[in-house]
């Protein structure tokens, strides 16, 4: 009977546990789907930001950032592999007002579709380098998207350092 009880009580710290480990996870990013990633408070370039980090975590697609928290300032999103940037690549209902500095580098970007960057009207700072673009003209499916940096309106620095692929 004693045992019987232990059993009980245990089962119930463990589940109350990994109640509290799921809760603590999800409070720093707001979903567990952005689980690896940095969510917080840090400082850059002498300013504090709300930074989401997603460096090297093996993304596949940009799902995850439709579900960025309303706060975020600044995303790095690096490192994954990601070949194409879709269309309202942050959602169509996000409004992401405080973003303003986006990094893309490195993920192996090979076509930006157009409005890709809308709804993150306050964007100051882009980063997509080390990227692998297409916009060859023979290649009629990539980068011949007209607005593929519309709605940017406040951008003021778009760094492109080796982001076009080399034929
Ligand atoms: C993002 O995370 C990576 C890996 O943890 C780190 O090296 C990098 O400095 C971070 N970037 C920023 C801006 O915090
Ligand atoms: C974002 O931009 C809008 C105009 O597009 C402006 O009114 C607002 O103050 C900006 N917000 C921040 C946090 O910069
Ligand atoms: C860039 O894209 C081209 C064409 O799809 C591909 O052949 C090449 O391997 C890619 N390079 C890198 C570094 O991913």
């Amino acid at each position: 009977m004693l045992s019987l009880k232990m059993g009980n009580v245990l089962t119930l710290w463990t589940f109350l546990g990994i109640l509290l480990c799921i809760n603590a996870r999800v409070d720093k990013c707001g979903t567990l789907l952005l689980d690896g990633c940095f969510c917080g408070q840090q400082y850059h370039d002498d300013q504090i930001y709300f930074i989401v980090n997603c460096t090297g975590l093996g993304f596949r697609n940009t799902d995850v950032l439709k579900l960025l928290p309303e706060e975020t300032e600044m995303l790095v999103f690096t490192g994954n592999h990601i070949s194409t940037l879709p269309t309202n690549l942050f959602g169509e209902e996000n409004n992401l007002k405080r973003l303003k500095i986006i990094d893309m580098s490195n993920n192996g970007i090979h076509d930006i579709k157009g409005k890709a960057f809308h709804h993150v009207p306050n964007v100051t700072r882009l980063l997509l380098n080390h990227n692998n673009i297409s916009i060859s003209s023979d290649d009629e499916h990539n980068f011949h998207h007209p607005r593929v940096f519309s709605n940017l309106y406040n951008l003021q620095e778009l760094h492109l350092t080796n982001a076009f692929q080399v034929k």
